[in-house]
């Protein structure tokens, strides 16, 4: 990876593709790929899923702000995979501007809900059609993906090849 970005941090909501995008990045650039909620989950001990049920969102808020400050600034080189709701923070969306090379991965809600449909292991959708939970969530966090990255791809209009190709051109590698 270039000296001067030392990380790609993968914002984006559920079902945009950062996990699978980050995995592929980061092999391509010789670098790990962190995934914040996979680390959430390894120091909780138990599933998100079921920290929201025990312990509510605003305790995975928490958490989520916690380990994101912590991969931020540990000055890994890595593609660091957030969850989707990371950018809900004014703190968390500062700490990710200041300490990488922001990219929004971005589809719409209607593509989105076809991805994230039966998903059990994302709390968020429990109770709600995914489409009219994806339209919610696109309504509020839109905004807030524009406002923090330094970069947007349609993942919808490209494929995760394509993805990769674009990432790197906007590095210079
Ligand atoms: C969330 C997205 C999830 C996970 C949690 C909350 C959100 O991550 O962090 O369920 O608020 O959109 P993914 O975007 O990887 O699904």
């Amino acid at each position: 990876m270039s000296s001067i970005i030392h990380q790609i941090i993968l914002i984006g909501s559920m079902g945009a593709g950062k996990s699978t995008v980050g995995r592929r990045l980061a092999a391509r650039l010789s670098v790990p790929c962190v995934d914040l909620d996979a680390v959430i989950v390894e120091h909780a001990g138990c599933s998100i899923p079921k920290i929201f049920e025990g312990q509510g969102e605003a305790a995975f808020r928490a958490l989520e702000s916690e380990y994101l400050k912590t991969l931020c600034e540990d000055g890994n080189h890595k593609v660091l995979a957030t969850g989707g709701g990371a950018v809900l923070s004014e703190a968390n969306r500062h700490v990710m501007q200041q300490s990488g090379f922001v990219i929004w991965l971005d589809a719409k809600p209607e593509v989105l809900a076809k991805r994230i449909s039966g998903d059990r292991n994302r709390p968020l959708l429990k109770g709600v059609p995914p489409l009219q939970r994806a339209r919610e969530l696109d309504a509020q966090r839109r905004p807030l993906y524009k406002a923090c990255s330094d970069l947007r791809i349609d993942t919808a209009k490209y494929r995760v090849p394509q993805t990769i190709r674009t990432i790197l051109e906007a590095i210079k590698i």
